[in-house]
């Protein structure tokens, strides 16, 4: 089949890239859950569209409520210098959160906001197809790891199908706030060059 830009017939690379970019906007005009009323911008998330690994935070706060992109803020440089010290790039690897739009005066996300929110991020995980899923505090745990405890289980992987794994990690907020569990952020992080070599 001709599948030359001309042609009008999408190969499957290219399609999978106009359905990231559609679920984007499907996101932004989202009007699913009480988030909505609240929101400047949702936060679909960013980075590569062809990552080895996917970190998935708890929600947008005030910046990246006004900015419209995941961890900009304190957390955000947190996550990306830890990032580099694998020797990757923020634009290398794919962040974005359990749920989409601010929790006013950052309250945690409620379980029936997490619930209308969790296709999308079930698409973008499938659409994404990274190796590795890197859970970011309990939140984002829980989607992967229901029930467990994030100081018991943080460093734990866990098969989660279609050859992909699952990380838990502390979120970088509370690894910035207790120097104890900034070591563990820092130990758990360098299981990723291992994870992605191993699959
Ligand atoms: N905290 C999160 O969980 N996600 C963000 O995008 C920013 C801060």
């Amino acid at each position: 089949m001709d599948q030359t830009p001309e042609s009008g017939v999408l190969s499957n690379e290219e399609g999978r890239v106009q359905t990231l970019l559609g679920l984007e906007k499907e996101i932004c005009a989202c009007m699913l859950c009480r988030l909505c009323d609240g929101r400047i911008c949702a936060v679909p998330g960013e980075g590569s569209f062809s990552p080895q690994i996917v970190f998935v935070g708890e929600g947008p706060g005030a910046q990246e409520d006004r900015l419209g992109r995941p961890f900009v803020g304190r957390s955000g440089r947190f996550l990306d210098g830890m990032i580099d010290g694998i020797g990757l790039r923020r634009e290398d690897v794919f962040i974005t959160n359990v749920v989409k739009c601010r929790p006013p005066d950052n309250r945690d996300p409620r379980p029936d906001e997490i619930a209308a929110c969790r296709d999308y991020l079930d698409r973008q995980i499938e659409l994404l197809a990274p190796r590795v899923v890197v859970t970011l505090g309990r939140f984002s745990m829980e989607r992967w790891f229901p029930g467990e405890r994030i100081t018991r289980i943080h460093g734990q992987v866990k098969e989660i199908g279609s050859g992909r794994v699952a990380l838990a990690m502390y979120h970088p907020a509370a690894a910035l706030r207790n120097p104890q569990w900034r070591n563990a952020f820092a130990a758990d992080m360098q299981k990723l060059p291992g994870l992605l070599m191993s699959q």
